[in-house]
């Protein structure tokens, strides 16, 4: 798919956008931000962190690679200023956010190292970083979901790595870094939804073909009323900018 993120943005919105709530709460509070604060967040897919952001009365700004994406941010935050573009060339000048965020995201850039160092270009000095990922292997109940899926497709390296984010930041040269984990839980409601879900940006036909192997390693997390329901962690880390 040539742009896979623009081609699932409106099912990623609704099947998996508000899933890391409680990740994106706690780099909100966590970095302070308040009435006013500058916020810009990194690889912002559907806009839901934007949305918080500006319920809190911030002023938000989001950007993504995504131009599919971004359509879908633009109404999810209408307030917010969101524009297409990679993270590793912001299209802001130097030191005009107070807070910088990215939530599942900094990893995806071709060049993770230089999109952070973007980040903190764009963040004043005494500004926040907050960033938020997976968490390992071992700590997420969609990992059977996920290795059923690659299995399936043939592949063999399915477990997520710990994302180090405490580390990263220090050695980007951030300073005060705090670093926890917090629980996500995602659920579907039936069959379907989980499968469209775990199968996003695959056409009917994909579907079918790898479905039953889905709903086989979902049925542990099956709930009484036919649905399902995985409890997941996300690592976060926070620091501040240097004067420089
Ligand atoms: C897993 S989604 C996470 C979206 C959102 N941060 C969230 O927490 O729901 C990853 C997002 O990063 C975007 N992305 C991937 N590579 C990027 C890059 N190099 N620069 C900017 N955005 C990127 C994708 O388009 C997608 O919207």
């Amino acid at each position: 798919m040539e742009d896979f993120w623009s081609e699932v943005a409106e099912e990623w919105a609704l099947l998996w956008g508000w899933s890391p709530d409680p990740a994106r709460d706690v780099l909100l509070a966590e970095t302070g931000v308040r009435p006013g604060t500058r916020v810009l967040d990194v690889g912002c897919g559907s806009g839901e962190l934007l949305a918080r952001a500006s319920a809190l009365g911030a002023s938000t700004a989001g950007v993504d690679s995504a131009p599919g994406m971004v359509a879908v941010a633009r109404r999810t935050a209408p307030g917010a200023d969101v524009r297409v573009a990679d993270a590793q060339a912001l299209p802001w000048p130097a030191a005009v956010v107070d807070v910088v965020l990215a939530v599942n995201a900094l990893h995806l850039a071709d060049d993770p190292d230089a999109a952070l160092a973007e980040m903190l270009r764009v963040t004043r000095a005494g500004g926040r970083v907050g960033v938020a990922q997976w968490a390992e292997a071992g700590r997420n109940d969609l990992e059977a979901v996920e290795r059923a899926v690659a299995l399936a497709h043939g592949e063999d390296d399915v477990g997520r790595d710990d994302p180090h984010l405490d580390t990263l930041l220090r050695e980007a040269g951030l300073e005060d870094v705090r670093d926890g984990v917090v629980a996500v839980v995602w659920h579907a409601p039936d069959d379907a939804t989980l499968v469209r879900a775990a199968l996003l940006g695959e056409d009917a036909e994909g579907r079918a073909a790898t479905a039953g192997a889905v709903l086989a390693a979902a049925a542990p997390y099956r709930t009484d009323g036919g649905g399902y329901r995985f409890v997941d962690a996300v690592r976060w880390a926070v620091a501040t900018v240097p004067s420089r």
